[in-house]
């Protein structure tokens, strides 16, 4: 297998279900379209509950859960699978796609703008009525075991984005956008996520916001509710305020920035 695969993993059926604070009706949304067999497709910056939202619902729909993160190099083999040399015989092994297909499991493909072209067109099948997977390699054709249920997701403010999607493709989902949580909803989760003290919880947050605003003017990364969890982490851990937010929020943004930026994004932070 080449150096380049997509990251797999798989949560099974009964695992606990993982917190995760709705927005607003994201949960039911996906619900019903999972319950009426659509394939979801999630929009949103990095760090605002993708991945978690999905850990919950498979967990909470009480089905397994396969995960492909797709970069440029996950070809239609990584996702349905390839003939292997083992032992001298050569032997078919199920990609990620091709197992969550019989089990009847959540297939969630994170960066899915990110995978080929070629690769993509082989869940147009899967991601409408005929809820079928052509294996041309093996040469059959799969239909989706009932509790199959296909999750995309993508980040729309990276280089390559939605226009990059064909729209035979993302017209096929039910899409739910996402995006940072309230400032009360933002302090919950920090608290639970972390252990954070509420008022300790509510300072990171209104910095997040400083700098939300701030970078907003200026153009750049906003402050992702992942690196503020991050930050409550430290402070748990009796790290001062301004150095979690230092290691946590300021230096992750930095990138490419100028010095200037920084001095200005701590202005920002510190004056909260
Ligand atoms: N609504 C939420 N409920 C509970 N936790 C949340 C929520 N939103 C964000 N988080 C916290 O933020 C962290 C990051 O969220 P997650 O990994 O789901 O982001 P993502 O949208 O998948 O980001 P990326 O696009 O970078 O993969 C989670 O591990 C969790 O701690
Ligand atoms: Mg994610």
């Amino acid at each position: 297998m080449s150096a380049s695969l997509p990251t797999q993993g798989c949560q099974q059926p009964e695992v606990p279900v993982p917190f995760y604070l709705p927005a607003a009706d994201e949960v039911d949304l996906f619900t019903a379209a999972v319950e009426s067999s659509l394939p979801v497709m999630l929009v949103g910056p990095t760090g605002c509950g993708k991945t978690r939202l999905v850990e919950h619902m498979a967990a909470r729909l009480s089905r397994g859960l396969r995960v492909v993160v797709g970069n440029d190099d996950t070809t239609t083999a990584d996702l349905l699978g390839r003939f292997l040399v083992h032992g001298g015989d050569v032997e078919w092994r199920d990609g990620p796609v091709t197992t969550a297909v019989r089990r009847g499991e959540v297939c969630y493909i994170d960066e899915v703008v990110e995978v080929r072209r070629e690769a993509m067109a082989v869940l147009h099948p899967l991601a409408d009525d005929r809820r079928r997977l052509h294996l041309d390699r093996l040469g059959e054709s799969l239909e989706a075991a009932d509790r199959f249920a296909l999750v995309c997701s993508y980040n729309p403010d990276r280089a390559v984005g939605f226009r990059d999607l064909r729209p035979a493709f993302r017209q096929r989902f039910v899409t739910i956008a996402l995006d940072y949580l309230s400032a009360n909803a933002e302090r919950e989760v920090l608290v639970r996520e972390a252990g954070l003290t509420d008022d300790a919880a509510g300072r990171l947050v209104r910095i997040a916001a400083a700098l939300r605003y701030g970078i907003g003017e200026r153009g750049g990364d906003a402050p992702s509710t992942r690196l503020l969890v991050n930050a409550a982490h430290l402070l748990v851990r009796g790290v001062a305020e301004d150095a979690a937010v230092e290691a946590c929020v300021i230096q992750p943004l930095l990138h490419g920035r100028e010095r200037a930026d920084a001095t200005a994004l701590r202005e920002l932070a510190m004056a909260i």
